[in-house]
């Protein structure tokens, strides 16, 4: 026996951080033998109580772990003769083969029984046996199976070719034989591969998996985003963008795109971000709608859609700090009007998206989803106080909300939910709404405002007619305490020609949230940004 000593522990120790001392013992005995090598140290294990931490091993116990060290030892060994062997195995690119075409996988099906070349990453890897292997690759248009035979999957780089490594394959596309499955119903037979850029042992996995908490998968969003799911919901998001411009091109609306670094607020000073800008205060924008309304009189309809931030303090699955706001505003309309033009827009943008060649994403993500039929019930403010009553929906100390009172998102949803299709919510109390709103011409105390409110997600669209009136506006700044100077541009509108008009914000990754069915609104952004997350 030597005289070295090395300790192990399975209550204690640890085989990652441990380094067999009394203080840091390994966690098993197998460790401690990999580590030391032959000749053995005296080795210790956990002792019978606390008087006695560690015990001298057994002789029967040191017998097994040495034959499982040999056994380890044997094929560790194997291993390496492996990768000396697959190092050997060098393959080469057959010049005598037809030139391959480089294609883009979303072309692959007309490129049947051709030779072609793509470029792309691994996403999945089938070992089949010591002579065929599968790969699934990724070039961001489609998926294909790859089917590498022989020496091509013998290789040193294919030994240890990893999930997310980026690839080259050669090859031809075959359709697959009846019974087998893969996507598009074909394959490609592979004839040259190499690498482009390798990844890590373990590919995405050792970053993440299903079960990482919400904060690592958070943080791991850049590779994330590379998952299947992930990848339909960031293409859908280009979709629903694109519908969203069509519908208002179609409907002859011209697109704007304001500052979002500003000095005037509109939706309230607890939500706004406050900025240094070259020493004067600033914020980032609210709400774009204030710009969209001096357009009017040079554009006429316009929209834009455009980043709009909120300080937001709770993290709730509907609140973002930023998010993408879908804006639009329209002279010379009624209130009536204006809610026809929501519908409108709500509507014939989803059959724009139901039409888009990627529509399946919408059912496979949501197998429920349909679009919503005009008309949308109209409910003003004042009935929903009346629903919640009828329906029991209190507050916490179990009184009713009263007309006058905001109703709050938890009991608005309750009632969205029980009603259970769009609805379109009227005519709020003047003083929880914001300074720039008309008032009702039939009823002064409640304005001439709409949220519209959508079964799962709550309110998605807000919208109002606006104050056009010069007086008006002034004793609206005076009552919500606005120094009216940084506002000027916006009152001028009130003097040169003003005109009755509103508009509307729809939040999108709220309506991303309602058409893909996702539980949090975190799902549907690209990198997330609320209260403790601004990374990556
Ligand atoms: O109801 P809001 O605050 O209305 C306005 O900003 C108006 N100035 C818009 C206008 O009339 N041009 O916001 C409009 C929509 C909400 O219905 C919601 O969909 C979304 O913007 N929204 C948010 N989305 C995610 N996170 C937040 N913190 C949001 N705040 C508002």
């Amino acid at each position: 026996m030597s005289t070295k000593e090395v300790y192990t522990s399975e209550k204690r120790g640890s085989d990652e951080t441990g380094d067999g001392t009394k203080e840091k013992p390994y966690k098993t005995v197998l460790k401690a033998l990999l580590v030391s090598g032959e000749p053995f140290p005296s080795l210790f294990v956990d002792g019978q109580d606390e008087q006695t931490p560690y015990d001298a091993i057994a002789k029967a116990q040191l017998k097994k772990q040495t034959k499982l060290y040999q056994q380890e030892d044997e094929d560790a060994a194997k291993r390496q003769q492996n990768i000396e062997d697959a190092k050997k195995i060098k393959i080469t690119l057959d010049k005598s083969l037809p030139t391959a075409i480089p294609i883009k996988l979303r072309d692959s099906k007309e490129h049947r029984e051709k030779r072609v070349s793509i470029k792309g990453w691994v996403h999945r890897i089938r070992k089949q046996s010591k002579s065929l292997l599968f790969v699934i690759l990724r070039d961001g248009t489609g998926f294909i199976q790859c089917v590498l035979n022989n020496e091509l999957c013998q290789t040193y780089e294919a030994l240890l070719l990893t999930t997310e490594t980026s690839i080259h394959v050669y090859g031809t596309i075959k359709e697959i034989p009846e019974g087998k499955s893969a996507p598009d119903g074909h394959e490609l037979i592979v004839d040259y591969w190499e690498i482009i850029g390798n990844a890590p042992p373990g590919g995405s996995d050792a970053l993440l998996n299903e079960e990482a908490h919400v904060e690592v998968q958070l943080d791991n969003r850049h590779i994330m985003l590379r998952g299947e799911n992930t990848t339909k919901i960031m293409k859908m998001r280009s979709v629903v963008l694109q519908a969203f411009r069509d519908h208002y091109a179609s409907r002859g609306y011209f697109e704007v795109t304001p500052p979002t670094m500003v000095q005037t607020q509109c939706e309230g000073g607890s939500t706004l971000f406050k900025f240094d800008y070259f020493g004067e205060e600033a914020y980032l924008t609210q709400s774009s709608q204030l710009y969209l309304e001096t357009l009017l009189p040079s554009m006429g309809d316009v929209y834009c859609i455009a980043q709009s931030y909120r300080a937001e303090l709770s993290r709730t699955r509907r609140h973002l700090a930023e998010y993408t706001h879908i804006e639009g505003e329209c002279p010379f309309i009624t209130f009536d009007d204006l809610l026809d033009r929501i519908e409108d827009l709500v509507v014939d943008t989803c059959e724009r998206i139901m039409k888009s060649p990627l529509s399946q994403y919408v059912y496979d993500l949501n197998p429920k989803f349909k679009i919503p039929t005009k008309p949308f019930k109209r409910m003003d403010y004042s009935e929903g106080i009346k629903f919640l009553k009828e329906h029991n929906i209190t507050k916490d100390d179990k009184t009713f909300y009263e007309f006058g009172e905001d109703i709050p998102e938890a009991p608005e949803r309750a009632m969205t939910d029980l009603i259970g299709e769009p609805i379109l919510f009227c005519r709020f109390p003047k003083d929880i709404k914001s300074f720039y709103m008309s008032r009702c011409p039939e009823n002064k105390e409640v304005v001439e405002a709409v949220d519209m409110l959508m079964p799962g997600v709550g309110e998605m669209i807000g919208g109002s007619m606006r104050m056009h009136d010069y007086d008006e506006l002034m004793e609206a700044y005076k009552v919500n305490n606005f120094n009216p100077k940084p506002y000027y541009w916006y009152t001028d509108q009130r003097r040169f020609g003003s005109c009755p008009h509103g508009g509307y914000g729809l939040g999108l990754e709220r309506f991303l949230c309602w058409l893909l069915g996702r539980y949090h609104i975190r799902e549907v952004c690209l990198y997330p940004r609320f209260r403790e997350r601004c990374t990556p």
